[in-house]
């Protein structure tokens, strides 16, 4: 009788503990989804593109020139384009960058063959050709199907020369400039809505002070005119990284006269400019930093709101991230001034955690541009010669798609932490949105490179019949696709996520980038 009292004590006691301890394993990861209760739409725009006249992004990467052997519609490279229209990029910003503010429209239009040349001081002092111009730049984004972003230069430009580049895209009646751009094969207008007015004002675009930029920026920006019904979306220099300075004297300067304002912010996963590390050599330390450093931009993106919401209570500028990405060493044995570096499942996780923040201040961020989309920094594609890799990084813009034009979702998230030595972060990120059709899309991050995470969902607000899921992971977190192994971090069905009532139970795999979609 007592030896069985003892056992059912014992078993009593193990039972709790177990049960207690896998309570408390849930517990920790709790995730609540308001799915009625959204209201700000995240723009498209936020998963917008940047590319430069810069190393291989222009030539050998997009343009490969009519008379190449490789498939090309009018010299643009049309494998590169199925992939990019594949993930619905929105905009492009081009032509720079730094080089934007040493660019002159007139070199590149007209026959190819007599286009001036210049030198791209920035970028390892090639000689650029200018066979890829406006005219060329604006087939691009009709091929794409994507809005143009043109950055104009205010650092070296006349205020003439900026004027009349937007009176020879935009203008469909009679014009020197209309008719120069007719001589020049394009006889309607081209519809540029995104203008940017100088790039990197405080540093590469004219080392000015933000009074000063105000004053110019006042001057360009009057003379950039809205021709037949175009109408533009000018976009202010803004802030380089936590220069909260600069976005409160632009923004009380003459906020009032733009509809957006930029801000730049790399995540060197040294920290540093000098030795800023390897793209695919790092250990542990390195990628904590690494993440821990790219979660600034939450606190960036706040602090740059609250400013602009002193001048600007209405939310009508909006806040436009317009380069940001990892930077790292480049490859070795590559030109430095090229920017050539490999991508890994680290920088997949990275951009996937930094388009979670940006759908959370949907109500500011109006647009985001990654840096760069081939061949340049935190590229979604890679060339050599013919061939063509897709990156860890294309495949989180392939999953998030699904947030495009949908409406965020409220949410809020307790979770596990990341521990490394005597440092922590949170081990998910995770972002929701409803589409037009009424399903809900949840994004979620498992920063945490060895533990994988179960979470508790509850969905308030809407009665889930269905779920399916994407993932992106790979065995190691510095895999990369080369070459040789382009499919090593890709895309792959998701079982595990499991739907009872109105209580969804994910189980997320140690480092990986999740898509559910559900019904
Ligand atoms: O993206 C590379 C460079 O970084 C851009 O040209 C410049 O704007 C920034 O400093």
């Amino acid at each position: 009788m007592i030896k069985r009292s003892i056992l059912r004590i014992t078993f009593s006691f193990f039972f709790l503990v177990t049960a207690g301890f896998y309570l408390s394993a849930f517990a920790q990861n709790k995730l609540v989804i308001n799915a009625d209760l959204g209201k700000e739409v995240i723009s498209k725009h936020i998963y917008g593109h940047f590319s430069e006249h810069l190393g291989h992004c222009i030539y050998e990467g997009y343009w490969v020139g009519e008379n190449s052997s490789i498939p090309n519609t009018r010299g643009i490279r049309n494998d590169i384009v199925k992939a990019l229209r594949e993930i619905q990029i929105p905009n492009l910003r081009w032509p720079g960058g730094c080089f934007a503010d040493e660019y002159h429209w007139m070199d590149g239009i007209g026959p190819r063959d007599k286009r001036p040349k210049m030198i791209n001081t920035h970028w390892g002092g090639v000689t650029e050709d200018n066979s890829f111009g406006t005219h060329e730049f604006l087939d691009l984004c009709e091929q794409l199907g994507c809005e143009p972003y043109i950055s104009g230069n205010l650092g070296s430009g006349s205020v003439d020369e900026m004027s009349k580049w937007v009176e020879y895209i935009t203008f469909d009646g009679e014009s020197p400039m209309a008719n120069l751009r007719r001589q020049n094969g394009r006889d309607k207008a081209w519809k540029v809505k995104f203008w940017g007015v100088g790039n990197e004002s405080w540093g590469c675009g004219g080392n000015m002070t933000p009074d000063f930029y105000s004053d110019q920026y006042r001057r360009y920006a009057t003379f950039c005119r809205n021709y037949d019904g175009n109408q533009l979306y000018k976009i202010a220099c803004g802030a380089n990284n936590n220069d909260y300075n600069w976005t409160e004297t632009v923004m009380k300067n003459v906020g009032y006269r733009m509809q957006g304002l930029s801000l730049h912010y790399y995540t060197l996963p040294s920290g540093n400019w000098g030795k800023k590390g390897s793209a695919t050599q790092f250990d542990e330390n390195e990628y904590f930093a690494t993440i821990d450093r790219t979660l600034r931009m939450e606190e960036l993106l706040t602090k740059h709101s609250i400013i602009m919401d002193k001048y600007d209570p209405q939310k009508r500028v909006g806040l436009i991230t317009d380069e940001w990405g990892i930077w790292t060493d480049v490859e070795p044995g590559t030109n430095p001034g090229f920017l050539y570096q490999q991508n890994s499942l680290r920088d997949a996780i990275l951009a996937a955690i930094n388009l979670n923040i940006f759908n959370a201040h949907c109500d500011r961020v109006k647009m985001a541009n990654i840096a760069q989309t081939v061949n340049v920094l935190q590229a979604v594609i890679l060339t050599d010669k013919e061939k063509m890799l897709l990156t860890p990084t294309y495949w989180v813009y392939y999953l998030y798609k699904a947030h495009q034009e949908a409406t965020l979702l409220p949410l809020s998230l307790t979770c596990a932490k990341y521990k490394l030595n005597d440092k922590e972060i949170d081990a998910i990120s995770v972002s929701a949105s409803k589409d037009a059709s009424g399903k809900i899309h949840v994004t979620l991050v498992n920063i945490d490179p060895n533990k994988a995470q179960s979470i508790e969902t509850e969905l308030r607000g809407f009665a889930a019949k269905k779920v399916s899921g994407k993932v992106l992971t790979s065995a190691k977190i510095n895999d990369c696709n080369t070459f040789e192994q382009p499919n090593t971090v890709s895309v792959k069905d998701f079982a595990g996520a499991k739907l009872s009532g109105a209580k969804l139970t994910v189980s997320l795999p140690a480092k990986s980038v999740v898509l559910l979609e559900i019904e």
